[in-house]
C-alpha cells in the first residue's frame, strides 16, 4: 500500500471554523455524571464539518465521546476520508486530548490527519492520528496473513 502524505497544513481561516466548530458542539454535550461536556468538529477532505458530543448513559460503560460521535455520524452518512479534527472542552489550563478508545477509531481511517486539541482561550496544539497513537493495528494488517 502506498504511504499516506502527512498531514496538510489547514488554512488558519479553516482552522478556527473548526475549532468553533467543536466548541459549539460542546454544548449540546450530554454528560448528567461526568458533567465534563465536550465538543468535536470533523472536517472531511472535500470539506464538510461534521459534529459531535459526548453522549453518556445511566449505563456508564455505554458513554459515547464526542469524537466518536462526530466519526460515526459521518462514516454514517458515507464521508471516511478526513483532513482534522478538533476537540473542546471546558478544561481552561489543559488542551484536551482523546482517549486511547478514539484514537483508535481514528486510526481506522488513516494515520495522516490531524488532531487539534484546544483551549476555550482558543489556543491548540495539533498532532498527527500518527504521533498520538504510535505502532498501531490498523485494518492493512488484517491484509496481512492470507
Ligand atoms: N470525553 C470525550 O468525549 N472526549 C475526550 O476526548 C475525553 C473524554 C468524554 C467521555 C465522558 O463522557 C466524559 O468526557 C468524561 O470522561
Amino acid at each position: 500500500m502506498a504511504q499516506e502524505s502527512p498531514a496538510s497544513t489547514l488554512v488558519p481561516e479553516l482552522v478556527q471554523q473548526l475549532l468553533l466548530s467543536s466548541r459549539e458542539a460542546k454544548k449540546s454535550a450530554y454528560c448528567p455524571y461526568s458533567h465534563f461536556p465536550v465538543g468535536a468538529a470533523l472536517l472531511t477532505e472535500d470539506g464538510r464539518i461534521f459534529t459531535g458530543c459526548n453522549v453518556e448513559n445511566a449505563c456508564y460503560p455505554l458513554g459515547v465521546c464526542a469524537e466518536r460521535t462526530a466519526l460515526q455520524k459521518a462514516i454514517s452518512e458515507g464521508y471516511k476520508r478526513f483532513r482534522a479534527i478538533a476537540i473542546s472542552s471546558d478544561l481552561q489550563d489543559d488542551f484536551i486530548s482523546p482517549c486511547g478508545a478514539c484514537r483508535q477509531v481514528m486510526r481506522e481511517f488513516g494515520t495522516s490527519w490531524a488532531v487539534y486539541m484546544t483551549k476555550p482561550d482558543g489556543t491548540y496544539v495539533v498532532r498527527t492520528v500518527q504521533e498520538l497513537l504510535p505502532c498501531s493495528f490498523g485494518p492493512e494488517d488484517l491484509q496481512k496473513i492470507q
